[in-house]
């Protein structure tokens, strides 16, 4: 048998139990004590003694159906299965007897019997359970032959594109159909036929690609043989050597071990031990990582004169003088502040934090802005001025204490899939769901799981909808007003109770802004006020509006009003988008803030970053990503440096963001792909893929993790190396040798960061939650336990503020926007990997009536106007969206959606309101202006970079 190196994961057969009380007995001669309602099989593990097992993992509740775990227990007649026998006190065990041998024997003989005999060219040699237990059992022959009925001829199914199925290798176990069921909540599953005809089948007995799979993996991972197998590991072999890293995708975070052979992923299996993720996975993170070895990636660094001319592939140390004498002419002719600089949520702490430090210290201004501007910054704003921290409340974990949950603006099923997950087990398990969104997200109604309230708010009137429900919790005394009293302002709760109990704030005054009948509002208030633990999970459907912020304010306040703050099942929890926007805004990539989120003004802050930096700070803050691009309009603003960012297609107002970017004179992107905005660059410095990367992701949850190097970066040097370098040769010396000095640094003048280090994250199991310091030395899972990080909690009044984009008669429809799971954000990873399978492109849904009133029928071309753009995308018409509302997506660049929206922005931070655009629709035959004209420009720049002249051809002419 060939021996893998990858180190497997222990695995004790079934889950812990969480019970306090403790039970002791005797297993093979060993005493041990262990947690009340713990498993034989569990309790046995602990002890160091492996009872055999197949269809118990300890992902999964017990099953007990292939007996291969049997025990003798003293005074008990028959052998009990170990995996589905509970422990109790005094119990004498034995696992190995001659009589259980023979019995395990004759069962693993009754597998093998039906199962090929290829082990040396299965894909699972050395890494399959079946084999294993082959072995343990000591079985060696088969008495039955293989003449009879059996399974060994049926066909493989090989349509999902990242894993196969074949049955031919299926013992019926039930760990896939358990793992669907239990741990991705999806169902897609199903064991079809009784006895030796039953089968795995997805659906209705249909192909993987074709059923309700999601494609997430746990079935596979599950899998104990070779039956659900990753096609990577059919090509490519068993893995070598593993290396533990984080997803580089979405805000949950999870950690998963890189799984290669040599400097080749394998594949990416969640990790057991993952703290935000508990062993799960969604396709993103489990399969779409393709994209690092993309043929479209750029690993040579490039210049040009102007956005007309071809690309000349250069040195990094050519690129980097070159970018830097622009950024220095520039500010010589326009002045300091004439440059900028944007630092990336898809990239690391360490790599953020210098390219904020690059923008305040070498360039000496503080221009420099983060895309959290335009996702999350109201979730600062608002976070930190009602409970004084800009950050969610909550471990993920804590989703499992929850009574009831509110669910507002997200759709975890799509963009948060393994928090998604989480949710639906703990629903299953009877906590109660309120979602307020205009459009019927999939946990509305989904399998097993049905909303107690869906809250179709009409796009840009939540503040309204969360007043009226603060409304029905101050005037039907359900105020927790112990909580209140002891940890809130007094005044300012006073003022917001008065403000909320107005009669034109009630449910029925507000119905006629909102769309939701006040039966509803009512009936979800009460639930949520009294149900037990109340929980408040949120998304872009709030912050991107233009009371963004009013709107997290209003969450805080309704979470302080029920008493539901500074304890496990609670909270305030935004989901962030992107793996590392907490930690983008974490690491002082706000115009005005410093790391920590401290406001450049604040001269003893400024003082502490000038003594460690050896330079002199601007007290001003600098512009934000929307004045930056007003600047460039208005000439003021020429010099960009963007890392790991593409503002052409996810800012709002495209044609604006194009303009703006075209008036500058030196835009230097630096990504993985030749990106929109790199199709307005002069210098483009190759970035690096997470798998090529040292450092730390802060995900939802303020968990810092790591994020550790697989393979060398292909393009040669690592983002914060080309950070650095571009610092030195504007004249700023910036010398690490490696990320875990840049991440001291960051810990020497944070004081939330303050115990941070590689080595401390290592020693906590692989991540650690902020604040992290001398109060905190092992992180903080939940937040503002015994009173807030502000002291008292600071109810704001949250007065409904129409926004300028509502319908009118020229614009009658609300353009609303949002994610699909297979892809991700502006598409420029997910789009080069087989996840397009499931959405090739956006399009347009919209309800019946609407298309009906337009003569729209499914599929057909559609163009959409608002007050800034026009776009086409396909017609699908569907009742997921209220009558009134259109949903599209953004995922490619042709589709335009940022054509569309405008840049109507939330009043505190500037957020862009994309989730409310007033448009029009029509049905056409052909795309948009825009469209054609974005289809010239991009044939015209993919020529350039193809005629690009090659560094060897370069170095020959010269
Ligand atoms: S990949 Fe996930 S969703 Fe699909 S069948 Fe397996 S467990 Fe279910
Ligand atoms: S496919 Fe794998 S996990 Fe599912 S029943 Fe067959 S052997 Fe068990
Ligand atoms: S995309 Fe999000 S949920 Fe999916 S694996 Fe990555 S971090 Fe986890
Ligand atoms: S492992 Fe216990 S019955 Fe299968």
């Amino acid at each position: 048998m060939l021996e893998t190196i990858v180190q497997r994961e222990r695995d004790f057969g079934t889950p812990a139990s969480l019970a306090a009380e403790t039970v002791t007995l005797t297993i093979d001669g060993v005493e041990c004590a262990v947690p009340a309602g713990t498993s034989v099989m569990r309790a046995a593990a602990i002890a160091g003694i492996n009872v055999p097992k197949l269809c118990a993992t300890d992902s999964l509740e017990a099953f007990g159906s292939c007996r291969l775990c049997l025990v003798e227990i003293e005074g008990r007649r028959g052998y009990p299965a170990s995996c589905t026998t509970p422990v109790e006190a005094g119990m004498v065990i034995r696992t190995e007897t001659p009589k259980l041998h023979d019995l395990r024997r004759n069962v693993m003989e009754l597998y093998i019997s039906d199962h090929p005999l290829d082990c040396l060219t299965c894909p699972a040699n050395g890494d399959c359970e079946l084999q294993d237990m082959a072995g343990v059992v000591g079985l060696r022959n088969v008495r039955y032959g293989y003449e009879g009925a059996n399974h060994l001829d049926d066909a493989t199914d090989s349509s999902n594109p990242y894993f196969d199925y074949d049955p031919s290798k299926c013992i019926v176990c039930s760990r896939c159909v358990r793992a669907c069921n239990e741990v991705q909540g999806t169902f897609a599953l199903t064991i079809d036929g009784k006895g030796f005809a039953s089968r795995v089948a997805a659906g209705q007995s249909e192909p993987f690609l074709d059923s309700d799979c999601v494609s997430c993996g746990a079935c596979v991972q599950a899998c104990p043989t070779s039956t659900l197998v990753e096609k990577t590991v059919v090509m490519m072999g068993q893995p070598e050597h593993s290396v533990i890293t984080t997803c580089a995708y979405c805000g949950v975070g999870c950690a998963f071990k890189a799984e290669m052979k040599g400097d080749q992923v394998v594949r990416m299996v969640p990790w057991k031990d993952g703290q935000a993720n508990r062993g799960h996975s969604c396709v993103k993170g489990r399969f779409a990582w393709g994209y690092a070895t993309h043929q479209d990636r750029i690993t040579k660094p490039m210049i040009r004169a102007s956005i007309h001319e071809p690309w000349r592939e250069v040195s990094w140390d050519e690129a980097i003088n070159h970018a830097a004498s622009e950024l220095k002419r520039i500010q010589a002719k326009y002045g300091r502040d004439s440059i900028g600089g944007l630092t990336s949520s898809r990239c690391t702490n360490e790599e953020t934090y210098l390219v904020q430090k690059l923008v305040r210290a070498a360039f000496g201004t503080n221009n420099v802005d983060t895309c959290a501007r335009v996702c999350h910054s109201p979730t600062g704003y608002g976070l930190k001025t009602t409970l004084g921290e800009s950050a969610g409340t909550q471990t993920f974990d804590s989703v499992m204490f929850t009574d009831v949950v509110i669910l507002m603006g997200a759709n975890p099923s799509a963009a948060h899939p393994v928090f998604a997950s989480r949710l639906k087990r703990r629903l299953r398990e009877g906590a109660k769901l309120i979602v307020i969104d205009p459009r019927s997200i999939e946990l509305v109604d989904s399998p097993h799981i049905k909303a107690d309230f869906h809250l179709p708010v009409r796009p840009g009137t939540n503040t309204a909808l969360l007043t009226s429900m603060a409304h029905v919790i101050a005037t039907e005394g359900l105020i927790d007003e112990a909580f209140v009293a002891e940890r809130c302002e007094l005044s300012a709760f006073e003022q917001w109770r008065s403000f909320v109990s107005q009669p034109e704030n009630s449910p029925e005054a507000m119905a006629e802004i909102t769309g939701v009948p006040a039966a509803d509002v009512r009936g979800a208030a009460r639930l949520f006020a009294t149900q037990g633990n109340g929980s408040i999970y949120y998304g872009l459907g709030v912050t991107e509006h233009s009371q963004g912020s009013t709107t997290v304010m209003a969450i805080a306040n309704l979470a302080m009003a029920t008493g539901n703050l500074g304890r496990e099942g609670v909270g305030v929890n935004p989901l962030r988008g992107q793996n590392n926007v907490q930690g983008s805004c974490d690491m002082g990539s706000f115009p005005h803030e410093l790391p920590g989120y401290r406001h450049v003004s604040d001269d003893a802050v400024r003082g502490e970053f000038e003594r460690d930096w050896g330079v002199t700070l601007q007290p001003e803050p600098g512009l934000r990503i929307p004045n930056m691009f007003d600047a460039a309009l208005s000439g003021s603003f020429k010099g960009l440096y963007c890392q790991g960012e593409d503002i052409a297609q996810s800012d709002p107002n495209t044609q604006h963001v194009a303009a703006a970017l075209s008036a500058m004179e030196c835009v230097i992107v630096q990504d993985i792909f030749l990106n929109e905005t790199a199709k307005y660059a002069h210098v483009f410095l190759p970035g690096s893929s997470f798998l090529e990367k040292d450092g730390t992701f802060t995900n939802a949850e303020r968990r810092i993790s790591r994020v550790r190097k697989v393979m060398e970066p292909l393009g040669g040097l690592g983002d914060w190396e080309a950070t650095c370098a571009l610092s030195n040769a504007m004249g700023y010396p910036m010398h690490y040798s490696h990320p875990s000095e840049i991440m001291d640094e960051i810990a020497r003048l944070t004081p939330t960061f303050q115990g941070v280090s590689f080595a401390k994250i290592d020693e906590l199991g692989g991540s650690v939650q902020w604040p992290c310091n001398e109060e905190a030395p092992a992180g903080t899972p939940t937040m503002h336990v015994e009173e807030f990080v502000r002291g008292k909690g600071r109810f704001v009044i949250t007065k409904y503020v129409p926004s300028d984009e509502r319908s009118t008669r020229k614009f009658p429809l609300l353009l609303t926007t949002g994610r699909i799971l297979s892809q991700y954000n502006v598409g420029a990873q997910t789009r080069r990997t087989a996840n397009s399978l499931w959405h090739k492109e956006d399009v347009l849904e919209m309800h019946p009536q609407d298309a009906e009133d337009r003569g729209i029928s499914q599929g057909d071309w559609v163009a959409v106007q608002s007050r800034v753009g026009e776009t086409v995308l396909r017609a699908d018409i569907t009742e997921r969206v209220q009558p009134g509302v259109i949903y599209t997506t953004f995922h490619f660049p042709e589709s335009g959606a940022n054509v569309v929206t405008t840049d109507s922005s939330d009043w505190a931070t500037n957020c862009p309101e994309y989730k409310v655009t007033a448009v029009q629709a029509r049905r056409v035959s052909q795309p948009s202006t825009w469209q054609a004209g974005w289809s010239r420009f991009s044939d015209v720049q993919q020529k350039l970079l193809h005629e690009r002249q090659r560094e060897g051809e370069a170095a020959e002419q010269v």
